[in-house]
């Protein structure tokens, strides 16, 4: 059986963008092979969080994820660091990477443009990415697009050891999701934090969630006026929650008039509450067992350990540390 891995950093309150553009994929893909998912939390820390931040962050994240329906029967599901033979594999594999080949990575070189001042960790980001997929011998990969050279980099390492030491790793495939639109936020770009314009997957109370649709924003047309739907994020969003039928109906009333921006955000606000009805309550119970989630964690660390110590004491061997 294909084993899949991927791995999501906990980098900010999970919004509805990274639901269908990376967590509705690890969910879906749960019965098409032997799935591994990882928070990525060594990772976050090449962005300096503060402590108490990114530990509330790890956990918001676990509990969404199951929430959404990671079911921990079908997927080993671990923290990152709770493996920490990664960072071991990490300095072995640093060894076979010039300096030249991490300064191509674009992750990197867009940070540069936009002025951050690099750490040595986000400089290696690439080889702790390799480290991760190749410690599980992943076949599979599912990512977005911006991870495709990240991909074809952990390939290269894996054959650049494979040809020096001999065979230790399996060369893993990638699934790039073409498919998967670009989300839009409140302003009309791309949904991201960066951005501040995003809807998270849930909110603390109706009320919140309600305001935050409400400030989607759209063009001053008045209420009697024709609207272009495909122009217009709240029809985008509403094809995110609502069946072909539904669809069909608002894009009608748009070109039609006679439908006001608000009428057409209650209905966005309403399909969502639907949508997401089920995985609240799932969010609900959870919450109120907080042992619960850690305990999915931790066992889903011990399956990830025992892989990766598998992995490990070979490549010791290999390299001549053991
Ligand atoms: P953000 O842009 O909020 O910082 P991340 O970069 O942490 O989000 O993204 C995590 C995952 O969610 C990535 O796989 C990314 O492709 C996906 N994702 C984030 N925002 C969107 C969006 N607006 N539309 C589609 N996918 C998204
Ligand atoms: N770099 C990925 C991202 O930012 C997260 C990640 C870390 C990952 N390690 C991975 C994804 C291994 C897939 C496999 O989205």
């Amino acid at each position: 059986m294909k084993r899949i891995l991927s791995g999501i950093q906990p980098s900010g309150i999970p919004h509805i963008g990274n639901y269908f553009g990376a967590m509705k994929q690890c969910i879906d893909l749960q019965n098409e092979g032997e799935d591994y998912l990882f928070i990525a939390d060594y990772h976050s820390l090449t962005t300096n969080p503060k402590p108490e931040d990114l530990r509330a962050r790890i956990l918001r994240l676990a509990v969404d994820f199951l929430a959404c329906g990671i079911d921990p029967e079908k997927t080993v599901f671990f923290r990152q660091s709770d493996v920490p033979e990664v960072c071991e594999l990490t300095w072995i594999l640093n060894n076979l990477v010039g300096l030249g080949f991490l300064e191509r990575a674009h992750s990197y070189k867009d940070k540069i443009a936009k002025g951050f001042t690099p750490n040595n960790g986000l400089f290696s980001y690439p080889v702790l990415m390799a480290s991760d997929i190749l410690i599980y011998q992943s076949n599979l990969v599912p990512v977005g697009k911006d991870q495709k050279q990240h991909l074809e980099m952990t390939r290269d390492i894996a054959i650049k050891f494979n040809q020096t030491y001999g065979e230790t790793f399996v060369i893993p495939e990638e699934k790039i999701s073409e498919t998967v639109a670009v989300i839009p936020g409140l302003d009309g770009q791309k949904m991201s934090k960066s951005y501040n314009n995003t809807i998270e997957i849930f909110f603390e109370t109706e009320k919140a969630a309600r305001k935050k649709f409400m400030s989607i924003k759209t063009d001053s047309k008045g209420m009697e006026e024709p609207k272009d739907p495909e122009s217009c994020s709240v029809f985008q969003l509403y094809k995110l929650f609502a069946t072909p039928a539904q669809v069909e109906e608002m894009r009608r009333r748009y070109l039609a008039g006679n439908y006001g921006y608000g009428q057409a955000k209650q209905a966005l606000f309403e399909a969502y509450m639907d949508f997401f009805a089920p995985m609240r309550k799932r969010r609900e119970e959870l919450l109120a067992d907080p042992g619960y989630v850690q305990s999915v964690l931790k066992a889903g660390a011990e399956k990830a350990r025992a892989e990766a110590v598998k992995t490990m004491k070979t490549v010791r061997e290999r390299v001549g540390l053991a």
